[in-house]
């Protein structure tokens, strides 16, 4: 529309405008289409995004940026609401990532169930919110039983601990959280929190801050150790926390990416030695975000006990799949954590965003207990007064309401498929001579490389200099650079990458390509295509596939970084 095209009546922001848009459909017309767009949306999830959406659309970034430099807001309104989803639906849709198909098993995101959506929309009508009693009421007591469940699968504490708290007013059993994030923060205050009880005229670090509470306990410094799997919200927690992200200490890992106990009991007993040092707490993970390697937590947890050090979990990941009977057992110890964090919004199979974290001590998020006189005044029972973020949507009501539509098997099928079908997929990588499986699965995720034939030999050989090995790695690291992000591109599927330690020697983190299979719909036949389209893209890269005696030759033909970037 031109400055002086006349303004259509009904795209005017008037009271009459306003009042038709805020409490209902503009006219019968756009209510028929709203209707028809929710109901795709609502039961035809599937089929809607497999018609609409590739796993990509193949447009550059840059192009699409292009698309969106608009900074102006209309004074009038642009569009009817239909229009607007009509929009979303041909112009956003197809170039977003289509998460919920089965060839996209490169990220910790995936498909819904299509019930989640109903959920979603139940919650967001309702408009609760959790930060108090008032904005909430029966949703603020359904939390704290649904937390009292999630508490119970993880602790296993006898019917009468949980008669006492499910409702209790006093003690709080968790939270519910944005994110995996937000959830190890709080872990991570309530643990540093607990190290600086009052003392010479001190009363605490949240009113005191942190110089004061290092000053009244004699200490220099507060650290966190967590193996170096471990994932970067445990920094942030670091920066924000005041404890410094350089002294949230990475421990190395064994063979099989999980701590190294002999390294973390040294470095306890060392840090222990400066008595101007004090550990805030020992992070184990329980599904590392790169590898899903689960760390020995029932050593960790001995170790926290016997040094009087917080042990937090990090199961962000991995919390799930302690509703399968099955594989429960692979997070054995996850009930002697001081905390524990587990995403919704990852093997729950919840929407974005909500994440949970839980206390052993149904006492301990007092530590971090905040007022307001509009709303959680003293004596308050809200949960609003221990959580990081203010106002909260009832993410309780959607994990609720799954536990009951699933039920605790329901969600154990999917953990077990997504376990089998990964090490399914580990034995179909370790079959093909141009790939190497890089790490085995625990859960659902394992990370693998592209090693054509002749580079495979040259690295094997016996009279390599580490010259000619620094070159044969960046030549790896640059065809599964290119691999992955060729496949990417192509939008017919999807894996991710990283980068880890090929060997525990070695020094060099390589570049592998990670898979992370949580769809029900991901099937053997579907493993192949996506290694076949693989091993196409190798061949189309086969510059690499030729006996490189001389350095120069190689030198060549690697392929400009400038050109390959993603
Ligand atoms: C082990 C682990 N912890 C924490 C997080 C952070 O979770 P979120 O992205 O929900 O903040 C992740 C995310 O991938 C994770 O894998």
């Amino acid at each position: 529309m031109t400055q002086t095209d006349p303004i259509p009546t009904d795209l005017i922001a008037d009271w009459h405008t306003l009042h038709r848009v805020f409490i209902r459909p503009e006219d019968e017309n756009s209510r028929q289409t709203l209707v028809k767009y929710m109901e795709q949306i609502l039961f035809g999830l599937h089929d809607f995004l497999n018609t609409h959406v590739g796993v990509t659309q193949a447009i550059p970034l840059a192009k699409l940026a292009q698309s969106y430099t608009d900074t102006t807001i209309n004074l009038h309104p642009e569009k009817k609401l239909a229009d607007v989803i009509k929009d979303i639906i041909n112009e956003i849709a197809p170039r977003a990532v289509n998460v919920a198909s089965p060839y996209f098993i490169g990220h910790m995101t995936s498909a819904i169930p299509f019930f989640m959506v109903h959920l979603k929309a139940i919650a967001a009508a309702l408009n609760q919110n959790l930060i108090k009693l008032e904005t909430s009421k029966v949703l603020s007591v359904l939390e704290k039983q649904v937390l009292a469940k999630m508490h119970r699968m993880i602790y296993d504490k006898p019917l009468t601990f949980y008669d006492a708290h499910v409702q209790n007013v006093d003690t709080c059993l968790g939270l519910f959280t944005n994110g995996g994030t937000t959830a190890n923060i709080t872990a991570l205050w309530v643990a540093r929190n607990l190290c600086f009880p009052c003392a010479k005229g001190f009363t605490s670090v949240e009113e005191n801050g942190m110089p004061a509470a290092m000053k009244a306990h004699d200490l220099d410094r507060l650290v966190v150790l967590v193996s170096e799997r471990g994932h970067f919200s445990l920094q942030k927690a670091g920066g924000i926390l005041g404890i410094g992200n350089k002294n949230i200490i990475p421990v190395e890992v064994d063979a099989d990416h999980r701590i190294d106990m002999i390294k973390l009991e040294q470095l306890v007993q060392d840090l222990s030695r400066t008595k101007r040092t004090k550990i805030a707490a020992i992070v184990g993970i329980a599904g590392a975000t790169e590898t899903g390697s689960i760390d020995p937590l029932p050593q960790m947890a001995l170790l926290c006990k016997k040094h009087g050090i917080h042990f937090h979990v990090d199961a962000a990941w991995g919390g799930p799949v302690l509703l399968s009977e099955k594989y429960r057992s692979l997070l054995a110890g996850i009930q002697e954590a001081d905390s524990v964090t587990i995403d919704c919004h990852k093997q729950f199979y919840m929407p974005m965003s909500a994440g949970m974290v839980y206390f052993k001590d149904p006492g301990a998020l007092d530590q971090i207990v905040y007022h307001a006189g509009y709303v959680n005044r003293k004596g308050s029972v809200d949960l609003g007064i221990k959580t990081l973020e203010g106002s909260r949507e009832a993410s309780s009501l959607i994990l609720d309401s799954a536990l009951k539509i699933m039920g605790s098997r329901g969600y154990a099928l999917m953990i077990e498929h997504g376990i089998e079908t990964t090490r399914l997929f580990a034995r179909k990588i370790t079959a093909r001579e141009k790939f190497q499986l890089v790490t085995d699965p625990v859960l659902n995720i394992l990370t693998y490389r592209a090693v054509p034939k002749k580079l495979g030999r040259q690295l094997t050989a016996p009279d390599l200099s580490l010259s000619r090995r620094q070159h044969l790695d960046a030549c790896l690291d640059d065809i599964n650079t290119n691999l992955q992000r060729i496949q990417r591109e192509a939008g017919k599927s999807f894996v991710s990458r990283t980068c880890l330690k090929i060997c525990p020697a070695d020094t060099h983190k390589g570049v592998v390509l990670r898979s992370v299979i949580m769809n029900p719909y991901t099937t053997d036949k579907i493993l192949d295509q996506i290694l076949d389209e693989q091993e196409a893209i190798l061949d189309t890269l086969d510059i690499f596939d030729q006996d490189v005696e001389d350095q120069e030759i190689l030198d060549q033909k690697v392929p400009d970084q400038e050109q390959y970037k993603s």
